[in-house]
């Protein structure tokens, strides 16, 4: 059987990755061990996990080098790419919102407005859609600083708990898009190792359903 690789995104994702692994029976142990390695085996499956940022998860599946990845929305509608999206695996809920300082009236102007974003093409098409005409400006630390510093009249980021805008003095007033994270497939892989595909992905929904 051939052995898959999968890129699965670092941080929050990644212990929900696992945990949902070892529901469907993997062995994760040596994922888990506390290493610097970056390509590790799930023992008791012929399965590789290959540690990767949320963006280079899309750059590894969309080139082929790595079959499948797990992955955040927001990455997804950021970035694009060319793989199928097959599966919502229902963790890392959250929203894309809208956010302003407490109080203001984001479309009680005609001046032109700016939005900051650590996501400039989520922004740019949430406004475009809408018809407006608004300034985009990427930010790359955090971005609730931009409309605190007077850079913007607000942002469009991840809400998890609301807690980060709270603690900041901002409302979230629009939801822009849900996100969770998705599991992605390459195009060519899905032809040539679709059984063992095919056999991962009925595990994962027999466990999330
Ligand atoms: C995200 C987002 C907010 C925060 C929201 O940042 O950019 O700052 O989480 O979460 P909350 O609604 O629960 O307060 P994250 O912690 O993922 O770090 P990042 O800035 O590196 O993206």
């Amino acid at each position: 059987m051939n052995r898959l690789k999968i890129a699965v995104t670092k941080g929050r994702l990644l212990e929900d990755s696992l945990d949902l692994f070892e529901q469907m029976g993997f062995d994760c142990s040596e994922v888990r061990a506390d290493t610097r390695k970056l390509i590790l085996p799930i023992s008791n499956y012929p399965m590789d996990v290959v540690l990767s940022k949320a963006a280079d998860v899309l750059t590894y599946v969309s080139h082929g080098v790595c079959d499948l990845g797990i992955v955040g929305k927001d990455t997804i509608m950021e970035h694009g790419g060319s793989f199928y999206e097959m599966l919502d695996l229902g963790f890392g809920k959250c929203r894309f919102a809208l956010a302003v300082p407490d109080g203001s009236d984001f479309y009680g102007t005609y001046q032109n407005r700016v939005v900051a974003s650590k996501y400039p093409n989520v922004t740019k098409a949430y406004f475009a859609e809408k018809g407006m005409d608004v300034s985009v400006i990427k930010i790359e630390g955090s971005v609730e600083l931009a409309p605190l510093v007077g850079l913007s009249n607000g942002i469009v980021d991840i809400v998890q708990t609301g807690t980060t805008l709270k603690e900041n003095g901002l409302t979230p007033i629009e939801t822009v898009a849900p996100v969770s994270a998705r599991l992605i497939v390459n195009t060519a892989s899905m032809k040539l190792h679709q059984a063992e595909i095919f056999d991962l992905m009925d595990r994962i929904e027999a466990v999330i359903k």
